[in-house]
């Protein structure tokens, strides 16, 4: 190790241990309480002799097992113990809290069940076992939750998780004091519940011919494909299930997706899809199948209420998912009983029949007394005011519920679908796309979008752990640590603290978490580079952002950074074109990745632009100057329509060359353009063509980003037209062929 990097490294350990001695911070709790107030010194516990009295049995059970593992001892209950557990009537603390006091004695009280849990759960955090004492921080703790709604999601269709794994899951889920367990119970590649008066949903539909989704197999992940692969949940299962939750103070909202993700009850019950619409088979691999519920037939709607009055007697929560994301609507358009209810019911098109369908299921679950909730797709109509909103395709569907009155759990994929990897780790199981601890830690749950007066409506937060690629459990265990500290913090505690004492605090759960026998995923040894671009000073502050408080080191010339490098030592502003790379080294000197990011200060620079097709709110390419702000390496991507813009320099400017780029990932249903063109124009009005491209699509699984560079003659021009067609729909060699497709464009450089 060179010195500057050991100097480094002792700063920032003696940061840490300066921090330590505060007191707030020398307490490893997650998720941090709301009020701590430490007193000096330790109660020392004989571990022969951790006796518990008062209404504590249900905590205790739980937690030995915990203890023992952790602690090697146990709490025993006796009729005056040590440890006291109180339900009291204190009207100040709010529902799920306790406090919890340590002198001379434990006491943990709270107005009920919940509370007196969570505050069992503390206390375990508190205790620290030397020889045959534990050792206990003297102090008063007063703690409740942020959010009613604490959620973690976890899907069994993709990949199925037994009922020991599940209950593991809810084990984690109480733990960081998570209290709402979204079950994604059906999808297309699996039905998992038992239904009675429909047995076939699980004899056929909770089994595929294989395990499918071959980049598992590629990247070594599985080693179960029992053919036909599958499994399903009878319904005493689920009772038990629900019974365990409870015990652990988590409500469990199942899932049953409808009207589209639907092709494994479909395959079970063909009678449900559209006339004319072809066969569906149980898919083994990612994306949206074509199968959905015909809204034409008077059946699919008895069919789903007998369903949901099962699922409803299984799961006596207030609310029941019904999914309506992503369903695929042209069938119905081609379907004579859906185009009859079109007619009769004055549904203008095929959102407006999806709207039908929701609506209809609604006041069902309604009758019933319980709240319907979905993803976002079910604004589109319009919704009964009890509905609720899960906003996943960023936080846009999140606003737009808020505003419009609905309760709404806020889970917007980045950062907070947990199958996304945390690491850049190659070998890490999850989805391609990185949402790392600090960004789940720092992202404001709470949109700023949302005015004061409905920010009420935001009831929490939820990870949601899609399984496309984690066939195993020790890969959702890979992919919940560490994050899960971050969103239980996020959810629970009533502001999110410094990165750096959370980080600590995340590196004692993590041994404890290990001593349970899991492998925690890696923290990544990233460098984030933010760019802040000053269009009017024609520059752009950078600043590097870690997880670790390992030194970085980077250049600007594009070439390979060593220790040697440039030490980051705060931001910077550049003026000039650069190429910029960042390390962050390992204690042995090694590294996993670079990272890097170019910027080019070009004619349209921050330059204002329309765009014909609006972008997906969730690719935004970082906002409104995102195809000119400079930087290479964020995206806009548009849905099935063409990528159609002008941008206007502001006044006459020589020009003489043009680039576009567009990403070509077919696999995530993005295409490069069929056709690009470049226009300029000297009033807006008439354009003269200087370059076409026609690359075509060919049928590839690569992931890659292609330039469309043009060099012409000079030319004096203020607006420039960049043309992308797009492929409009999926083709038909594509797995999702039919379903609409997208066109992701970065930076359009004009020099
Ligand atoms: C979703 O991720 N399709 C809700
Ligand atoms: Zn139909």
């Amino acid at each position: 190790m060179k010195i500057k990097q050991l100097m480094v490294l002792a700063l920032a350990l003696l940061m840490l241990a300066c921090a330590k001695n505060d007191d707030d911070m020398a307490l490893n709790l997650i998720p941090y309480p709301v009020e701590v107030q430490r007193q000096d010194g330790f109660l020392t516990l004989d571990v022969e002799n951790l006796t518990v009295s008062g209404d504590a049995d249900f905590a205790v059970d739980q937690l030995n097992n915990q203890m023992a593992k952790l602690l090697n001892c146990q709490m025993k209950k006796s009729d005056k113990g040590i440890i006291q557990f109180r339900l009291v009537n204190d009207t100040d603390l709010p529902s799920e809290g306790y406090r919890l006091r340590v002198d001379d004695e434990i006491i943990i009280e709270a107005t009920g069940k919940a509370g007196l849990l969570y505050g069992a759960h503390t206390l375990r955090q508190l205790f620290q076992r030397e020889d045959d004492k534990l050792m206990v921080p003297r102090l008063s703790i007063t703690d409740y939750p942020r959010f009613a709604w604490r959620g973690m999601h976890l899907d069994v269709s993709r990949h199925f998780f037994s009922v020991d794994e599940v209950k593991q899951f809810l084990d984690y889920m109480v733990m960081n004091k998570l209290n709402t367990f979204h079950w994604h119970l059906v999808d297309d590649q699996g039905w998992r519940l038992e239904i009675k008066k429909y047995p076939k949903l699980t004899e056929v539909g909770a089994w595929r011919d294989n395990i499918g989704f071959s980049a598992n197999q590629e990247k070594g992940l599985n080693t179960k494909n029992t053919k036909p692969y599958g499994g399903y949940y009878t319904q005493d299962e689920v009772r038990d299930i629900v019974a365990y939750a409870a015990d652990r103070n988590i409500t469990i909202v199942p899932e049953i997706e409808l009207p589209g993700h639907s092709a494994a009850a479909l395959v079970a019950y063909p009678e449900y899809y559209c006339r004319n619409a072809g066969s569906l088979s149980i898919w083994d691999q990612a994306g949206v199948s074509a199968g959905v519920y015909c809204a034409g037939k008077e059946s699919t709607f008895q069919f789903l209420e007998d369903v949901l009055a099962e699922t409803m007697d299984l799961f006596p929560g207030e609310f029941i998912h019904i999914g309506g994301d992503e369903t695929p609507k042209d069938t119905w358009l081609a379907c004579p009983d859906c185009k009859k209810r079109m007619k009769q019911e004055g549904a203008h098109d095929e959102h407006a029949l999806q709207s039908y369908f929701v609506h209809r299921i609604e006041k069902f679950l309604n009758q019933h007394s319980r709240r319907l909730i979905g993803w976002d797709e079910i604004l589109d109509g319009g919704l009964a005011q009890s509905a609720a909103v899960m906003s996943w395709r960023g936080v846009a569907g999140g606003v737009k519920a808020a505003e419009a009155g609905h309760d709404v759990v806020m889970t917007p994929m980045f950062p907070y679908y947990f199958n996304h990897t945390q690491n850049h780790l190659s070998t890490s199981p999850g989805h391609p796309g990185i949402s790392t601890l600090r960004d789940v830690y720092t992202f404001p749950s709470i949109p700023t979008d949302i005015s004061a007066e409905k920010r009420s409506h935001v009831i929490g937060v939820q990870a949601n752990m899609w399984s496309e690629y984690m066939p195993e459990f020790e890969h959702i265990e890979y992919n919940l640590f560490p994050r899960v500290f971050a969103i239980s913090e996020v959810a629970w505690s009533p502001a999110i603290r410094k990165w750096e004492d959370f980080y600590t605090r995340v590196q004692h759960q993590l041994s404890v978490i290990e001593q349970l026998g899991v492998t925690p995923g890696d923290i990544s040894y990233h460098v984030r580079i933010n760019v802040e671009p000053d269009y009017a000073d024609k520059s752009a502050g950078i600043e590097f952002v870690t997880e670790r408080p390992n030194p970085v080191y980077y250049t600007i010339d594009g070439t390979q950074p060593t220790p040697d490098s440039k030490l980051y030592e705060g931001s910077f502003r550049l003026r000039e074109d650069a190429h910029i790379k960042a390390i962050q080294f390992k204690a042995d000197g090694s590294s996993t990745h670079q990272s890097e990011k170019e910027l080019i200060f070009h004619k349209a620079f921050g330059k204002p632009y329309k765009l014909k097709y609006a972008y997906a709110p969730q690719y935004d390419g970082g906002g409104e100057y995102g195809l000119t702000n400079g930087f290479l390496g964020v995206e806009v991507g548009v849905e099935e329509k063409p990528i159609d813009l002008v941008i206007d320099l502001g006044e006459v400017t020589d020009i003489s060359h043009i680039n576009s780029r567009f990403k070509n990932a077919p696999m995530s249903w993005v295409f490069g353009p069929k056709k690009v063109t470049y226009q300029v124009s000297a009033d807006g009005e008439l354009f003269e063509q200087v370059a076409v491209f026609e690359p075509g699509v060919t049928q590839s699984d690569v992931n890659e980003m292609v330039d469309y560079p043009a060099d012409f003659e000079l030319t004096k021009a203020r607006y420039v037209r960049v043309v992308a067609e797009s492929v409009g729909i999926c083709p038909s060699w594509h797995p999702a062929a039919g379903g609409k497709a997208w066109l992701f464009s970065d930076e359009v450089i004009v020099r």
